[in-house]
């Protein structure tokens, strides 16, 4: 294969006796190929260090003999000047549009099937027509223009006659060789190649990332992002926005047989190492699985998928015989066709901005709309995500916004239209109290989001308490998953964590679906249930930033719930490892008196944990394992995880997820992982199972060891 040859190829040694010139061209040579690698195939063979040692010996070469610069070098991409405007470029071949089908389902491909058999005067009873269908990029077209195989400009399509010359940035477009990938055929004269520039999903969001960060606009869309990146006149700004591309048709060729197919000129055009999209077939008429209609509802079900926004789907006469023979209608080819899906973005007007209360609590302000059917739905709400978000789109009542929805995500505002408001609006406040409960709302140090601290108490926020409360680390309440907590909240049988405690059998059993087995399982399990911990317990109450861990070294401290309730955030503080944030949201949350009556009312259901007297500060030091981080992994020959957890933690030690410099034992079972790993290469002890019963033995023998007298 030539292409390997050219990897291969040895380079002439630096020395004497091969010549500059020799050695600069071989470099370029390896740079292209490897730059395609890189960029088209997004396959490289050498790391990008050896890619940079390469470049770095061009550029060095070059600098040093300018004589030896060529225009195609990859060294020419970025040049550092900054345009103070485009020069107009005429079009050798006019940049036409194609004609756009209605999105209705299939009619769009069947129509444009029976407008080309009329016009080719197909009888009724002759074979399909053959045509190749693409994807409809969304960004917008380039003519690139190669001469002896160069890239010489680089145009916009403008009005289709004239566009403007954007070579400069287009050069800093990894994905566009700079040169065509020589395969054994001489480079065309003049071959101008078409096709979109357009930026990525993932690309565009860290864009847009990267200029939040830097107090910088951000962009709508990755069409407004690339078509922006094309146009700037600062090549250097445009180097940095990352672009892609894709070639899907021709301009100007002389000197190059173009081949019969549109088909197979793709295939020509990849060849010749250009980009083209991979999601592209050859269909036989319009009708069934192997037909245009095929195509349009694989690619329909794709298309959230793919790395990048597409508009629709393009279908083309594919042979090239056909195509001339139906010509063009004024700016338009006969032969092909675009057959678009719902639009992802419309506009619509902004009604107003309401607040949604999330699961945990969380303000989300939500623009109520006027209905518009955007991304196959009709969407009459959009998130605004959060007052920041709100305030940097500068969204206000009565504008018109721009609404996007791609694929199953929730529609979005992303922008208003500029344009003046008639009238003074205000800004948006976030409400001070819970719009639900009438809860305060508090945004913590450093957050973005707002938040309700009605907890248990706010209605939006109940479901979720409830199967918090009910999970298997917390009450333990076996049968109670999110499909019958969703049931008792929307039946208005609980409203409140105790109210679960109230049903009877005939209120349950009346439920839809609800066998008398079932209800008769779940009281069971609920009785059950009422014998708790006060760790378990506490953890169920799902107070912020309260976790297992938390919860069960708030409970050995203080031992009993109405002390709990009652610290102040000084004694909160003096829990190990409360730092605080989660002092401060113990404090709210019982600070709330709702949330005091919850534990009120649950006692009163008969919900009872064991207590026991506060640990005073040399009770807590002289656990045997107090102080002491461990780590547990893998499976242990007797012990189950919660056991050894368990059994660590009565002893006053930690048991902790990651390890680290600061573990002092990690205890491994069978089929450890990374963590024994970690703890090998960091000089962390590691202990079995009979080597953490010892520890904890020894422990136990030390601590009951009487503490040197001191002389
Ligand atoms: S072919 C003569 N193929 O859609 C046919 N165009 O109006 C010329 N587009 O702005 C266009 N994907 O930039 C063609 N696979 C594709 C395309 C495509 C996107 C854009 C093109 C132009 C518009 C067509």
């Amino acid at each position: 294969m030539p292409q390997t040859d050219m990897f291969d190829a040895d380079l002439p040694a630096d020395s004497e006796l091969a010549s500059r010139q020799d050695r600069a061209s071989a470099l370029r040579e390896q740079l292209h190929a490897h730059a395609h690698r890189y960029y088209v195939l997004d396959d490289p063979l050498i790391p990008d260090a050896e890619y940079d040692r390469l470049f770095n010996e061009l550029q060095a070469l070059e600098r040093a003999h300018p004589e030896l610069l060529t225009a195609d070098s990859p060294t020419q991409r970025v040049l550092g000047k900054v345009l103070d405007g485009f020069t107009p470029v005429r079009h050798a071949v006019p940049m036409l549009s194609i004609r756009t089908e209605t999105d209705t389902e299939a009619s769009g491909a069947e129509v444009f099937d029976a407008r080309v058999r009329r016009e080719l005067g197909l009888l009724d009873d002759a074979p399909p027509v053959e045509y190749a269908a693409e994807l409809k990029f969304d960004g917008l077209a380039i003519n690139l223009r190669y001469e002896h195989g160069v890239l010489t400009q680089a145009a916009t399509r403008g009005d289709g006659e004239t566009g403007e010359d954007v070579t400069q940035n287009i050069r800093t477009v990894g994905q566009i060789p700079l040169k065509l990938k020589a395969h054994g055929i001489d480079a065309p004269k003049v071959l101008e190649v078409r096709g979109e520039v357009y930026m990525r999903r993932d690309d565009f969001d860290r864009l847009n990332e990267r200029q939040r960060e830097h107090g910088e606009k951000t962009f709508v869309n990755p069409r407004n992002a690339a078509a922006g990146a094309v146009r700037q006149l600062d090549p250097a700004i445009a180097a940095k926005r990352p672009l892609s591309f894709f070639a899907y048709g021709l301009g100007d060729v002389q000197g190059w047989e173009v081949p019969p197919t549109h088909s197979e000129l793709l295939d020509a055009l990849a060849a010749w190492g250009l980009p083209v999209c991979e999601h592209r077939t050859v269909a036989q008429g319009a009708s069934g699985d192997g037909g245009l209609v095929g195509f349009h509802r694989r690619i329909g079900a794709l298309r959230d998928q793919l790395p990048f926004d597409i508009d629709g789907v393009v279908y083309k006469v594919n042979r090239r015989a056909l195509q001339e023979e139906l010509g063009f209608v004024t700016r338009e080819p006969r032969w092909a066709v675009a057959h678009k899906y719902p639009a992802q973005e419309q506009l619509t007007q902004v009604e107003a901005i309401d607040i949604q209360v999330g699961r945990t609590g969380k303000l989300t302000p939500v623009a109520r709309l006027k209905p518009v059917f955007v991304g196959g739905v009709t969407v009459t709400n959009a998130t605004l995500h959060n007052l920041f978000e709100l305030r940097r789109k500068r969204v206000r009542v009565g504008d018109t916004v721009i609404v996007r929805r791609a694929g199953d995500v929730i529609p979005e505002v992303v922008g208003v239209v500029a344009g003046e408001r008639l009238s003074y609006v205000p800004n948006f406040a976030m409400p001070t109290s819970c719009p639900v409960c009438g809860s305060d709302v508090v945004r913590e140090r450093g957050e973005v989001d707002h938040r309700c601290t009605g907890g248990l108490y706010c209605a939006a926020q109940r479901k979720q308490a409830l199967l918090h409360f009910a999970q298997r680390r917390a009450m333990d309440i076996e049968g109670l998953g999110d499909k019958l907590v969703d049931q008792l909240v929307d039946a208005g049988l609980v409203r409140t964590l105790p109210e679960l405690y109230k049903m009877g059998l005939t209120k349950l059993a009346a439920l839809d679906r609800m066998a008398d087995k079932s209800a008769q399982n779940l009281l069971a399990a609920l009785e059950k249930s009422k014998a708790a911990t006060l760790p378990r317990f506490l953890f169920g109450l799902g107070i912020r930033h309260v976790g297992e861990a938390t919860a069960k070294d708030l409970a050995r401290h203080f031992g009993q719930m109405d002390r709990i309730m009652d610290a102040s955030i000084e004694q909160l503080l003096e829990v190990r490892d409360v730092g605080p944030v989660v002092a401060h949201s113990i404090r709210t949350f019982f600070d709330q008196p709702h949330n005091r009556e919850v534990v009120e009312q649950l006692r009163a259901a008969g919900v009872t944990w064991p207590e026991h007297e506060p640990l005073t500060e040399s009770d807590s030091s002289t656990l045997p394992l107090a102080g002491k981080t461990l780590v547990l992994t893998g499976t242990l020959p007797s012990l189950s995880r919660d056991e050894a957890k368990a059994m660590i933690e009565n002893a006053g030690g930690k048991v902790s997820g990651s390890v680290s410099k600061k573990t002092h034992y990690v205890v491994a079972g069978e089929e450890a992982g990374s963590k024994l790993e970690k703890a090998q290469s960091l000089g962390v002890p590691i202990l079995d199972e009979a080597g953490l019963r010892e520890l904890l033995a020894a422990a136990v023998a030390d601590a009951a060891a009487p503490e040197p007298e001191s002389p």
